[in-house]
């Protein structure tokens, strides 16, 4: 009979061909954000697709409809890849769901390797989507695909959902789910790999996330950008206008100034403080991590708070605005300042747009400035928070103790996954993270990587995951 000891050596001994699958699929710029990398997506959906294929999955490309760019012309989105790996009746049904779509990355942002070369190094693969979200979804995969080979019988029904827009909102997915509802029809429990550790050496179990809304706040003046020795002093600048309206956002300690908001935020219990108490994190190291000078709380508990409880406002940047290197002395004609606000229970997206729509008219009034103004709320993201004290949770936890012979702490995560509630909602079934990557990943950021022991643990925890999950 074959044993977990047998797969997991398996997986060991396979750890070439994994690697060099991730090489694969990093190789291919699927960076949902850059229209111009659009074929791009569907390369890499296409590309998983006949992966999956290759273990027997049944899969269906679904059409996912349009998108409306910024100049008002449509693009067609990616298509949802929807699969089914069998249906037996007397077996629990497992969802998963993942992304294949990646951040946008350059050389040039300050990476020391090749963005879409996997490159390996120290123990460590370099490369844009390596955790984000390309090596947990071979993850699942690899796993799968062992399983097979040793002949085990996967006790569970599977259902994947992988999508190519999670980078830029999801956009269309829910329609998409709720426009086939049957597909999710018979699902008992959802798995998503898709966030980090909360340190390097101690996996976790996720079961909340912060949402997200987004803004953009557009000043225009004159009809074209200006020399600022010319007309400077002449004419109301839409930039300076901006820069005081986004400096009315937050206090030093990013404490949000927009009135009501914070009444929108469920209070904290006694109970949930304990939780908090017990996590295994260390908050100098994850400041000296960043090499930040200070941060805005000072207790390990207040700064989880701050990532995982609280809502937080961040300023991305000003479209329009000079930002080469030098001096040019240039007033910019039309500038569109973006930020966005993380959200946590029980702030409705909604009732949060309304109330920061107000605040940046009412700022607009007091400035009193002649130009035109024009703030957008776009799609964002809802939070999400689940039930741990549940079977798939305990599923994990076991499949964590036999990879790990550790138990997992139980995290919640500051960033966000839009479609998570949605199917939480419906399949009216649990929704669990189980992450693969490490703290340090640096997801979004310059020189992404996973570690090859991650990576390869990671897919041992997902195959154990599955054994558990009957
Ligand atoms: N994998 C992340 C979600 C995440 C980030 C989980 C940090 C845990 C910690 C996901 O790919 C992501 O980046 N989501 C975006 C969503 C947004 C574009 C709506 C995010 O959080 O910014
Ligand atoms: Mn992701
Ligand atoms: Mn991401």
């Amino acid at each position: 009979m074959t044993t977990f000891e047998d797969i997991s050596k398996e997986i060991d001994a396979n750890t070439d061909l994994f690697i060099g699958r991730l090489r694969e699929a990093v190789e291919i710029p699927s960076v949902s954000a850059d229209v111009a990398h659009r074929k791009e997506v569907v390369r890499m959906i296409n590309w998983t697709r006949s992966l999956m294929e290759q273990l027997g999955v049944l899969c269906e490309l679904k059409p996912n409809g349009t998108q409306t760019l910024h100049d008002g012309t449509e693009l067609e989105l990616p298509p949802i890849l929807f699969g089914q790996l069998g249906n037996d009746p007397n077996k629990k049904t497992l969802l998963v769901y993942g992304h294949l779509d990646v951040q946008p990355a350059e050389k040039s942002d300050g990476w020391n390797t090749e963005p879409f070369q996997l490159v390996e190094k120290d123990g460590k693969l370099f490369g844009r989507g390596s955790t984000d979200d390309k090596g947990p979804v071979l993850a699942w995969i690899n796993a799968i695909e062992t399983m097979q080979k040793l002949n085990v019988t996967i006790p569970v029904n599977l259902k994947f959902v992988f999508e190519g827009m999670e980078e830029s909102g999801s956009e269309g997915l829910d329609e998409c789910l709720k426009a086939n509802r049957d597909f999710l029809k018979g699902v008992d429990f959802t798995c998503i790999s898709d966030n980090y550790w909360l340190g390097r050496t101690k996996p976790c179990l996720t079961y909340g996330l912060r949402g997200v809304s987004y803004y953009t706040v557009e000043v225009s003046g004159v009809a074209q950008d200006l020399h600022s020795g010319v007309y400077g002093g002449t004419i109301y600048e839409p930039m300076n206008d901006l820069v005081w309206i986004m400096s009315q956002l937050t206090e030093l300690d990013g404490k949000i100034k927009i009135p009501g908001l914070d009444k929108l935020v469920a209070p904290v219990t006694e109970e949930e403080k304990k939780n908090y108490e017990g996590i295994d994190f260390n908050h100098e190291e994850f400041r000296n991590d960043v090499k930040a000078h200070k941060l805005t709380r000072d207790t390990k508990h207040e700064v989880l708070m701050n990532r995982w409880r609280f809502p937080a406002l961040s300023l991305h940047g000003i479209e329009g605005a000079f930002s080469g290197p030098g001096a040019k002395t240039v007033i910019p004609s039309k500038v569109i300042g973006k930020f966005s606000i993380r959200t946590v229970p029980n702030m409705e997206p909604k009732d949060v747009d309304v109330l920061v729509l107000k605040y940046l008219n009412d700022l607009w009034q007091q400035r009193g400035s002649p130009n035109k103004f024009r703030p957008i709320a776009l799609q964002g993201g809802r939070c999400w928070v689940a039930n741990h004290d549940h079977p798939n949770f305990e599923a994990g936890k076991r499949a964590i103790k036999k990879v790990f012979g550790v138990d997992p702490d139980l995290t919640r995560e500051g960033g966000s996954i839009p479609v998570t509630l949605t199917f939480q909602e419906l399949t009216g079934q649990n929704v669990m993270l189980l992450p693969i990557g490490s703290c340090n990943d640096m997801a979004h950021s310059q020189n992404e990587k996973i570690d090859v022991i991650n990576y390869i643990n990671g897919t041992k925890v997902l195959a154990a995951y599955l054994l558990e999950l009957a």
